[in-house]
């Protein structure tokens, strides 16, 4: 048991942690309580030079519930499907393009599936020398911080998800959205919800996949699902992470948005493995 040298540290002035003394390699159960308890109040939690393979990533997912597939078929593991490739490199070595783009608009994965995951997490291989980072955004902090009258209006409206077809998945896939294995359908969510252990509610509309409000026509609709998004994308809300190799990061996908930030130099290797996982 290795509980005396574990200990968080603020990485961003809002959100972003380190979680010190975790070797997630020979996690033991009291470490992985530990660090389930601490990832409820802080939701993107990151461990430091750790070195795993699909398979520990495939492992560490479980202890969380059932890491699942990815839909993009050309992005998954061969080994361990569950585990995917983020990535700017194609096999043969060119650049991927899709890769270079993909998720670097705000979102909150898979909001579009019948059930929402509880986490996801990144596995950084190589990375850019400068820039190419995450972005998150801390959806319960900008819901305190929305004006009254805001709060009130979102209180009776349930949103509408579909698999990037919002204006930012419009905006960033047009109609090449990726292949999938199946087609994905429509499906309503309030647009407030409560987290599931700390119960502190959340803004939970994002400019990817959330397309609409159920009875709002949507010229009114897009408007407000983009004034949502610049609003809890304002930087009191959010933490960029500057990836370095070895850096093992979760986050809670109910309480964040989170993005690709886009601006490394795409000839520059960016490969990192990914999973996400569903409830059990
Ligand atoms: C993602 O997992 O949505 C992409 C994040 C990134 O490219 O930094």
């Amino acid at each position: 048991m290795t509980t005396a040298a574990l200990a968080l540290r603020p990485l961003g002035e809002h959100l972003g942690t380190e979680a010190l003394g975790v070797d997630l390699s020979r996690l033991d159960d009291d470490t992985f309580a530990w660090i389930a308890k601490s990832f409820a109040e802080h939701p993107v939690l990151v461990f430091r030079d750790q070195h795993l393979s699909a398979k520990d990533i495939a492992s560490f997912g479980r202890r969380f519930g059932i890491p699942r597939k990815h839909a993009l078929v050309k992005y998954r593991h061969p080994d361990y499907p569950e585990v995917s490739w983020l990535t700017n490199v194609e096999a043969d070595g060119r650049i991927d393009w899709y890769g270079v783009k993909r998720a670097t608009e705000w979102h909150t994965d898979s909001t579009y599936e019948k059930e929402l995951p509880v986490l996801a997490m990144l596995h950084a291989l190589e990375v850019p020398s400068k820039k190419g980072g995450t972005m998150f955004a801390d959806m319960r902090a900008a819901y305190d911080a929305l004006p009254a009258a805001m709060k009130d209006r979102l209180a009776g409206l349930v949103g509408l998800h579909g698999r990037s077809s919002g204006p930012a998945g419009e905006r960033l896939y047009g109609a090449d959205k990726g292949e999938t294995e199946r087609h994905y359908g429509e499906v309503p969510r309030p647009a407030v919800i409560n987290h599931p252990v700390t119960k502190r509610p959340i803004l939970f509309v994002n400019p990817m996949h959330t397309h609409g409000f159920q009875g709002m026509a949507r010229d009114e609709a897009w408007p407000l699902i983009e004034e949502l998004a610049t609003f809890a994308t304002q930087e009191r809300f959010t933490y960029y992470h500057s990836w370095r190799p070895g850096d093992q990061l979760m986050w809670d996908e109910r309480a964040t948005m989170h993005r690709g930030a886009g601006d490394a130099d795409p000839q520059e290797r960016r490969v990192m493995m990914r999973t996400i996982v569903y409830p059990n």
